[in-house]
Formats: structure tokens, sequence, C-alpha cells
């Protein structure tokens, strides 16, 4: 069975549980969970119960769709993603995207985990994604091009929209919190970075690294969606001293504020000019 028709099973079965027709998607990053908590969820989706959906590889993994509306908006909410060091494929790690595009979505929302190379960065901060380096990563779009899902050569000049982003300021402004602005540096993980490596990423020009998000946000591009990518900093790459991250330490970074990105992606939901 080729590409097309797997994704048209998975998007097939995915709407035949709800009668919710989001256009608008949201994947949620490490610790990044509390979000569901404000949806009105309609239905819940293990992946596993989604045909050709990637299996999971790793114990205790659970991953889920849970379809619902938040203020009003119907929307599709990807809790848990798919990472390349894993052991998935990049193309495993984008087919939630595609069943994603299917079934309608128009509008991505993505969010992670971060670990800041810029200086003025502090743990706890949101990062807007302006920008991404992915020179580290194996592109997801690398091998045959089905037409049908978007261009072989996709343009990258804005792959983060602008609308999104000023949207996102105004909204933190009237929340009253600061939201940081930067370029995202993907890597595949699982390893942290050496001192050399943060260091390195910061002179590329980079102001956060982390292991997800670029392949999401390259199959997102070729699907001709509108993304808007936030980054929680969990914790900072350049330091003097103590250079020890911990796994424990980015998820409690990530729950504390998962209430601030919590408010700004509702307040950003609703501000979607769809009906549904
Ligand atoms: N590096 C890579 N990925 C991460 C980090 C980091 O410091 N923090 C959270 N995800």
């Amino acid at each position: 069975m080729d590409l097309l028709n797997k994704i048209e099973e998975a998007a097939a079965y995915v709407q035949s549980r709800s009668s919710h027709r989001p256009v608008i998607g949201v994947i949620l990053g490490s610790g990044l969970g509390g979000f569901t908590e404000q949806m009105e969820v309609d239905q819940e989706i293990e992946y596993a119960t989604i045909p050709h959906f990637p299996v999971s590889t790793v114990e205790g993994h659970s991953g889920k769709m849970l379809i619902g509306s938040i203020g009003g908006k119907s929307i599709i909410t990807l809790s848990g993603r798919f990472h390349y060091y894993e052991g998935y494929s990049t193309q495993e790690v984008v087919f939630p995207i595609r069943v994603l595009q299917k079934m309608g979505v128009k509008n991505l929302l993505i969010t992670n985990a971060a670990g800041g190379t810029n200086t003025d960065f502090k743990v706890g901060n949101l990062m807007v994604i302006k920008d991404h380096i992915s020179f580290a990563i194996v592109n997801p779009l690398i091998g045959k091009n089905f037409d049908e899902l978007g261009t072989r050569f996709p343009d990258m000049s804005e792959p983060y929209s602008k609308k999104l982003i000023s949207k996102a300021h105004e909204i933190a402004e009237q929340l009253g919190f600061d939201l940081k602005e930067g370029v995202y540096f993907g890597v595949t993980g699982p390893s942290f970075e050496t001192r050399a490596e943060y260091k390195l990423i910061q002179h590329l020009g980079a102001d956060a690294v982390g292991m997800s998000t670029v392949q999401e946000v390259i199959a997102a591009v070729h699907a001709g969606m509108q993304i808007f990518a936030i980054s929680v900093i969990t914790d900072i790459g350049i330091r003097e001293e103590e250079n020890i991250i911990l796994h424990k330490d980015v998820l409690d970074a990530a729950n504390a504020s998962a209430p601030k990105l919590t408010a700004l992606l509702t307040s950003m939901i609703q501000s979607f000019e769809y009906a549904s």
C-alpha cells in the first residue's frame, strides 16, 4: 500500500470517530499536556488504534489525538509526538501531519521544550520560533515526492507565519508576560549538546535548540499549512559552570510554564476567524 492510501485510511478512521471537522491542529511537546484540560473533548483516540500510525517503540509512550473544541473553535490536538531519536524514520515522524492535512487542517500550532542558547533567556521563558536551522536533521521529504501532498521543492522563506507571530505578541502583551522570539536549531538528540555544541549553535545564529518540530514544520510547509511554533525554554546550555541538564529538569520547567502557554494558545485559537 502506498503512502497516500495509508494517509487516507488513517484520516478516514479519525473522521469516522467525530463529527468535528477542525481546521486547526495543535501538537503538544514534552510536559505541555495541560492544554488538553482546557479543551472540550469530543473524542480521544489512542495512536495505537489509528491505522498505519507508527507503532510505539518506547515503553510507557502514550500518544493520542483529542478532537473537540476550545473557546468554541473545533481543534484537533496531538498529545505526544514521534521523535527521530526514538528510532522512527523521518517519514514516520511526520505521518500524523499528513493525516491532519488529509483531514483538512490548515493551521498548525506546534509546541516544544528547548534549550536556550541566547544568554538573555531564562528557564521558563516562552520563545516564538521565527525561523529554524535544520542541517542536523534528516529531511522528511527525502524520497519519492507525492504531488498530491505538495511540491518537490517547497519554498522555506516564511515557514512560520508572520501574521501569527504578531498576533502572539499582541496576546502576550494583553496577558502581561514577556514573549521572546528567536531561531530554533533542530538536532536529532537524544543526548543533550556538549558545551562546545551549544556555543557553536549560538554562533550559527540560533537562540534555542531542540529535538523535534523542524521535521513537522517541513511537512506542514509541504502541505501548505499556516504554522505557528513556540518553545518553552527548559534549560540554558550556555553556562560557564555546571552544565548538567537532566530530562526531569526539562519536564519540570515545561510543566511550570504550561499555564502561560495554554493561555496564549487558547487566545490565539479564539482569534482565528473560522466558525468551526
Ligand atoms: N537540547 C536539545 N533539546 C532539548 C534541550 C536542549 O538543551 N532542552 C529541551 N530539549
